[in-house]
């Protein structure tokens, strides 16, 4: 502790890292941070969710930036069978949202970078969480047809398009199916999600919007949707038909539960790709049946005549109620490390980088988890030297954790101070300190 109270206190000189990423529009919440003010260089959505309580991390309640809707009339606008765009970013002054796109690139943090963008050790600015764009995990909208954001569940809302290798550049198209039914009056309740695949912290993110279906032109409503499983190599075992979000890594509320290796000998790790069984594009097979001709025609948020709020719908026989996991009874320690038991990696076989610190320092612990705490694995030294995390020796780290440990370098979470310029570069020696500042920033942030 005293170390990393040391740590901390030599990091502040490097002011706040955050160069995480979220998809941002004019239909988002918390547009300007959690305020009704405007705040031009808002990055509080952009902070990932980790071994967080349901009611903390679902649509990003944990620094209330669900309580702030958009502006009266802003909605993501998703025109069935078209196409709608967000743009990516670390900061909302890197977008066009803010001082008319001045601050903002190609790329989400408003640097510029080659097309082929690679480093073997991980992309950390941006914070890619991925070496290149074919490794970037995949990200994904969903929707729900209530308008009221405190009706929205995982029940109800459902991932209806998914992008293959993002986050990547600034601008990201996404499709939308053409069946997609009208919204009720007041609009949907859009989610945004990335689950990253290594290269650090094995977080989430989720993010409301309001949203409403333009065009539609068919009234079928999206069935209910049930938890994705992983499925990789084995097309027939995956979710079939309308699936949730991906919940994962948290103290309570978590859908999927890993353990094992992936086919690429890495560990597991659930994102929004073919390995939950996810297509790229539009997710055509949500609906809970044929699609049914609209009265209408389809305009935008009006014509719902048909209150389907989608959920009703479909019998969906299902909803696997759950699978295993459901967080909730799994103390953070077997959270984290989900199916993994001990016997898993070989950490000792793991040389990390004198930087790579994977380990989690918990952001704000809820009292009970510390008595849940033990030391620190004594596989890892230099990476468990700063862990005060609840992650136990009795237990594995997620697995992405170890993962990104073997297989990268520092974890730097270098970043892009509001409309500042990205800190150049941080010599090698302090990314130890910046990625320990990270975690500290949570702590307190959080
Ligand atoms: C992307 O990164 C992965 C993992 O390091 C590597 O195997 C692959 O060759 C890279 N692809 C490109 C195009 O650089
Ligand atoms: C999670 O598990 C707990 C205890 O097993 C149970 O009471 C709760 O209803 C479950 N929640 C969900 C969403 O399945
Ligand atoms: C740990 O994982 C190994 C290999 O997957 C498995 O054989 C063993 O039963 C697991 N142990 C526990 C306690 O889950
Ligand atoms: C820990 O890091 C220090 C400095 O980076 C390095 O000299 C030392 O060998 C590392 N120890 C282990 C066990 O990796």
């Amino acid at each position: 502790m005293a170390r990393v109270a040391a740590l901390l206190g030599a990091s502040l000189l490097f002011g706040v890292a955050n160069a995480h990423l979220a998809a941002f529009h004019k239909g988002m919440y918390c547009l300007n941070g959690p305020q009704s003010a405007q705040d031009l260089n808002s990055y509080s959505i952009v902070t990932p969710l980790y071994q967080l309580d349901l009611n903390q991390w679902w649509f990003h309640h944990v620094d209330r930036c669900d309580q702030f809707p958009p502006a009266d009339g802003d909605f993501l606008d998703l025109p069935a069978g078209g196409q709608f765009t967000v743009e990516i970013a670390s900061n909302r002054a890197k977008t066009t949202l803010s001082y008319n796109g001045r601050d903002a690139s190609d790329w989400p943090d408003g640097n510029t970078y080659p097309e082929d963008y690679n480093v073997p050790t991980c992309i950390t600015s941006p914070n890619f969480h991925a070496q290149n764009q074919s490794m970037a995990a995949g990200t994904a909208f969903a929707i729900s047809y209530e308008s009221d954001i405190s009706k929205v569940t995982p029940d109800n809302l459902a991932v209806f398009t998914v992008r293959y290798h993002t986050p990547w550049k600034r601008v990201t198209t996404y499709d939308v199916p053409a069946n997609m039914p009208p919204c009720p009056p007041g609009g949907c309740i859009c989610a945004w999600g990335w689950v990253p695949n290594g290269c650090g912290q094995p977080n989430i993110y989720h993010m409301p919007y309001r949203c409403r279906v333009t065009g539609s032109k068919s009234n079928t409503p999206v069935a209910k949707p049930k938890p994705p499983v992983w499925c990789e190599g084995n097309p027939g075992g995956c979710t079939k038909g309308a699936k949730q979000m991906i919940y994962w890594n948290q103290n309570s509320g978590n859908n999927i539960q890993v353990s094992g290796y992936d086919q690429a000998g890495e560990f597991k790790s659930p994102a929004y790709n073919s390995k939950l069984g996810f297509p790229d594009g539009a997710q055509n097979d949500i609906f809970a049946g044929p699609p049914s001709s609209s009265s209408s025609g389809g305009t935008s948020t009006g014509n719902s005549g048909n209150t389907n709020t989608g959920n009703t719908n479909t019998g969906s026989t299902n909803t696997n109620t759950n699978n295993q996991n459901n967080g909730s009874n799994s103390n953070n320690n077997n959270n984290a490390g989900n199916g993994n038991n001990a016997s898993a990696p070989k950490p000792s076989s793991i040389a990390p980088p004198a930087a790579s610190i994977a380990v989690h320092v918990n952001l704000n612990p809820p009292a009970s988890r510390s008595s849940s705490s033990a030391a620190p694995a004594a596989t890892d030294s230099n990476a468990t030297t700063i862990s005060t995390s609840s992650t136990s020796a009795t237990n594995n780290r997620a697995p992405s954790c170890k993962r990104q440990r073997r297989r990268r370098g520092p974890i730097l979470d270098a970043e892009d101070p509001a409309t500042q310029e990205e800190q150049d570069e941080v010599p090698a020696a302090l990314n130890k300190v910046v990625a320990v500042t990270h975690r500290r920033r949570f702590a307190k942030t959080w």
